[in-house]
């Protein structure tokens, strides 16, 4: 979900609150709503189900008296997506209106007590009892800040929360767990969960902590914690422009960031790859000593990565294994001080890789972000971050994200190589991979492939060591965009199970590169799945003899084996996308899936 709020506005509230959301559409797009207010004003609210078009068609000619809000696009946990659902809740007077990310997990029991108090509560949400018990704290007297804080501290589990207060020139904000950030403007301030929706106005941000309240108002703002004792945060300016942050003429970002790849990752290895020393250099992994072992944690496309980054470490002489980080909250593995956990998380924010970090601090270990914002929660909470540099991603479809952490791992990797495992190839290799990445994208046919396998039953992907990440980051990135059943399968693995569901109307995607056992051991899979008259498509750099088994051949320039995962996934991301474009499908804003879930 997303929050903004901003407070000091001459009268537009709206507009900024609807511009703030447009932002933060990634974050969930089940509903959205506003609520507006002004000094000595009411409180108006508005809210739609579905996305936020339809709240912008349906306040086009409403006008909101006041320079004061919240709002909210909502990714929805308890109860279905629907208007009475949607965010800003009020109470039964309209005086409160709150918006809340994350799970409030004691709202049974608040319920309960609201119910038995008379309260009418009517929505299906854990959020709305805040707004209730805020109303009441007011009716008892308290004034707005000390009711808000009074309602905070009723609250279990995790929040960002947002409320207004009719006809209060204010907005009151809570953390715990679910990130906010504050923008620092000249007579107005701003609130959101992600800085994207704050750089049109301000670059001048505070990242609010766990337990922190915080007060804006249009001469100023106040951060407190959980005593209401005043901290003096540090005000720190953001480098990503607002320009950065939109479409630049693409049909959609997920193009517009498939194709920034290039820049991405050479910004990524900037400062990283010491040509000269034939070294890589340690930005973000300064003084970071070698470890008894490795564990990676992390979700969706974070976790592919972090099945490569486990696999280049082991061949550089580390033990390492990738977790589920949903998995590894639940059965933590052992770690002593010597033990590295890495979370791999592109928004820094994922609960469930959070959680695991948290795990794996409580219980001695060292941690380490590898992640893509600046001031997020990983990045705050590990001991060190390493920083992806990749560029604002807004396509909820992880792609540059994803490259970028691939090549972090591989520079951590190098970094921790043992004498043995390292390889000053590997160097080489990374400066050269923007330029080869930019040849895949120009020369890609990856559009005809997609016009020639459209409408088939179901699409497989394989790949074996380095691929198999690939494979399933294949099939994770087309299901996810094009609603098609998709699977990536290790191609040692096909045999084993799959290779009853391979068909004639079941085209077999394949990652064969490199000239040795690995390239032709899946080559031999390849022959498996043709044989059963699988159409098969092979991603291939040209090393082995492929043109009497495949239909297609996508092709990339032969490179370091540990960058050809890198260009084999950039025609499968082109690959995804044309399918998708052309099945009609809304390819930045996936039914039913959010950029970062930051719920459990
Ligand atoms: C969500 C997104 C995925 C993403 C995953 C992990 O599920 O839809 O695309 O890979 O979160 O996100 P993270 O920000 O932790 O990399």
């Amino acid at each position: 979900c997303g929050i903004v709020g901003c407070v000091g506005r001459d009268g537009d509230a709206k507009e900024v609150l609807l511009s703030g959301l447009s932002q933060l559409e990634y974050r969930g797009y089940d509903s959205a709503g506003i609520a507006v207010t002004g000094v000595g004003g009411p409180l108006d609210v508005a809210k739609r189900e579905g996305e936020l078009q339809a709240l912008k068609d349906a306040v086009e000619d409403r006008s909101f008296p006041g320079g004061t809000g919240i709002g909210h696009t909502r990714w929805s946990t308890h109860g279905p997506p629907a208007t009475r659902n949607a965010h800003p809740h009020t109470d039964e007077t309209g005086r409160v209106a709150v918006v809340h990310n994350g799970i409030i997990e004691n709202y049974a029991a608040l319920r309960d007590e609201l119910t038995e108090a008379g309260v009418p509560l009517t929505s299906d949400t854990d959020t709305e009892v805040v707004p209730h018990l805020f109303a009441r704290y007011l009716t008892e007297g308290d004034d707005p800040e000390a009711a808000f804080r009074r309602t905070v501290s009723r609250l279990e589990g995790s929040y960002a929360i947002a409320a207004v207060v009719a006809g209060e020139d204010a907005v009151f904000a809570a953390r715990r767990h679910s990130p906010l950030v504050l923008g620092v403007g000249a007579d107005e301030n701003y609130l959101a969960s992600d800085v994207t929706a704050l750089v049109e106005h301000t670059r001048e941000v505070v990242y609010i902590e766990d337990d922190q309240f915080a007060v804006l108002r249009p001469s100023g703002w106040r951060v407190t914690d959980a005593t209401g004792e005043r901290v003096d945060p540090e005000v720190r300016t953001v480098d990503w422009t607002a320009e950065q942050t939109g479409k630049s003429g693409y049909d959609h970002y997920m193009l517009k960031e498939i194709n920034e790849q290039p820049l991405s990752l050479r910004q990524c290895t900037r400062g990283r790859v010491d040509e000269l020393a034939g070294t890589v250099g340690d930005e973000g992994l300064d003084g970071l000593d070698r470890p008894d072992r490795v564990q990676f944690v992390a979700c969706g496309t974070s976790y592919h990565a972090a099945l490569y980054g486990a696999s280049l470490l082991r061949a550089a002489g580390v033990q390492a294994d990738a977790y589920l980080a949903s998995e590894y909250a639940m059965t933590p593995c052992p770690v002593t001080s010597e033990t590295l956990v890495v979370g791999v998380t592109q928004s820094g924010e994922t609960a469930d890789t959070l959680s695991a970090l948290r795990i794996a601090d409580d219980r001695g270990a060292r941690t380490l972000a590898m992640t893509n914002v600046v001031g997020s929660s990983a990045a705050r909470e590990c001991d060190r971050t390493f920083l992806l540099r990749a560029g604002p991603e807004i396509g909820v479809a992880a792609t540059k994200t994803f490259s970028t952490q691939l090549v972090g791992l591989a520079v951590l990797a190098e970094h921790l190589a043992d004498a043995e495992g390292a390889d000053p190839d590997l160097v080489t290799a990374l400066r050269d991979l923007p330029d080869l990445a930019q040849q895949v994208l120009d020369e890609s046919r990856a559009a005809e492939v997609a016009e020639e396998f459209d409408g088939m039953d179901a699409y497989f992907f394989i790949g074996r060591g380095l691929h198999y990440p690939v494979a399933l980051e294949g099939a994770l990135k087309f299901k996810e965009i094009t609603y098609e059943h998709a699977e990536g399968f290790a191609a040692g693995e096909l045999k084993h199970g799959p290779l009853a569901l391979v068909t004639g109307r079941t085209p077999v995607f394949a990652v064969v590169a490199g000239d040795g056992a690995l390239a032709r051991k899946t080559l031999a899979n390849v022959k498996e799945v043709e044989a059963r008259d699988a159409p098969v498509v092979v991603v291939s750099d040209g090393s082995q003899e492929v043109a009497g088994y495949a239909d297609r051949v996508l092709e990339i320039p032969e490179s370091h084996p540990a960058t050809v995962p890198i260009l084999a996934n950039l025609q499968f991301q082109l690959l995804a996308y044309h399918v998708a474009d052309r099945l009609g499908r809304p390819i930045d804003k996936p039914r039913n899936l959010a950029k970062s879930v930051t719920v459990e």
